[in-house]
């Protein structure tokens, strides 16, 4: 399946779109908003521009999209009023695959010129922004273009299913399970393992050339604990949509061998492989690495398996669709958030995240 083709959020504002089912990731990033802000502030300071350039990587649509762009603006905003005395010019840059709603996006722009003029008495400082549609995965942008780039819940996810998923009949390695899990063999966990290597270092080094000089990135996404690829943390998610599968396969719903050759094209990666690609690289200096737990705060009425089955909803519909049909989604999501919430009352199941900031050097 070709990923840049199939992937993409559920576009639109209806019921189970990305927009309106995307509040996890805006209450796990807002954890690291402080870092975002404060390295923003370090990055105007030490390079002063007039034109500053910023890109959100696997931008998305939806409220979490424009959100960050404003506190961004907001930002740097105030410290050049209060410090610089000269207004900067912005350049937005939205990037996603080409399959995003961006036409979303651009209908919001006008309310959100608006909301920017608010409280400015010398109307709004020049702002620019456009759609940048692409993978991440290669080169965007021209040489020294940004000055921030900023990419929230987007780079857990690699460029294509690891092809050594198969073997050389194309018969599939990780039989019963969509990501790696506990009876997944070694070369399965090896396959994913080396696509993340190849993804990021592509990632890294198209951005390097990208980035000015003393340029920052904010990279916020999911990871694990440690050298275990399975735990109870992201690859549990996985586990647990792997056995709502399993049911429909009982139930008669789905073939066996149309699950069997059904895999994500997800990552989570340790510490250490994020610490050694970043060297590997050699042109940004890690300045920050932190790893971070979700809160699971309840939301109105809803369980927890319900709010996170409408979020895996949202992000995986279109690649379950084109390899299953649209007739499953209910039923296996359904079954999802209830296998969630029976294995919450059990024990925790505890994702973590990264967040990284990057200098380029
Ligand atoms: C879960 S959404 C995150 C959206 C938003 N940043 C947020 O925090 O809510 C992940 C986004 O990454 C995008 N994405 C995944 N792989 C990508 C790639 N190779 N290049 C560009 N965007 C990609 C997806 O299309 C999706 O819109």
């Amino acid at each position: 399946m070709d990923v840049e083709k199939a992937f993409h959020m559920t576009g639109g504002v209806g019921k189970t779109s990305y927009a309106k089912n995307s509040s996890l990731q805006k209450k796990a990033s807002d954890k690291v908003k402080h870092i975002i802000i404060q390295t923003v502030e370090e990055l105007y300071l030490a390079t002063t521009p007039m034109s500053i350039g910023i890109a959100d990587l696997g931008c998305s649509s939806g409220p979490n999209t424009l959100s960050i762009i404003k506190d961004i603006f907001q930002t740097i905003q105030g410290i050049s009023h209060k410090i610089m005395h000269h207004s900067t010019e912005f350049r937005v840059y939205f990037n996603d695959l080409p399959t995003n709603d961006f036409n979303s996006i651009f209908k919001a722009l006008p309310e959100f010129h608006k909301l920017l003029r608010q409280d400015r008495k010398n109307g709004l400082p020049s702002i620019f922004m456009g759609g940048y549609p692409g993978s991440f995965y290669g080169r965007l942008f021209p040489n020294s273009y940004l000055h921030f780039v900023h990419s929230s819940y987007s780079l857990h996810w690699l460029s294509r299913v690891p092809p050594a998923l198969y073997d050389e009949h194309k018969t599939p390695l990780n039989k019963g399970c969509v990501y790696i899990c506990e009876s997944s063999p070694s070369v399965v966990s090896q396959a994913y393992s080396l696509q993340f290597q190849e993804d990021f270092s592509l990632f890294l080094r198209s951005r390097s050339e990208e980035l000015v000089v003393g340029g920052r990135m904010v990279l916020i996404f999911l990871g694990r604990r440690g050298p275990e690829h399975v735990d109870r943390g992201n690859s549990f998610f996985w586990e647990i949509l792997s056995r709502s599968f399993a049911t429909l396969v009982s139930q008669g719903e789905i073939e066996q061998d149309v699950f069997d050759s059904y895999d994500v094209h997800f990552y989570a990666p340790s510490k250490e492989e994020i610490e050694e690609e970043v060297k590997k690289e050699g042109s940004l200096k890690l300045e920050r690495l932190e790893m971070f737990e979700m809160d699971k705060g309840e939301d109105g009425s809803e369980s927890y398996g319900t709010q996170v089955a409408v979020a895996v909803r949202a992000i995986q519909e279109s690649m379950i669709s084109h390899h299953f049909g649209e007739r499953i989604l209910d039923s296996l999501f359904e079954n999802y958030a209830r296998l969630i919430d029976e294995e919450m009352a059990k024990e925790d199941i505890r994702p973590i995240s990264f967040v990284l900031v990057l200098r380029k050097i």
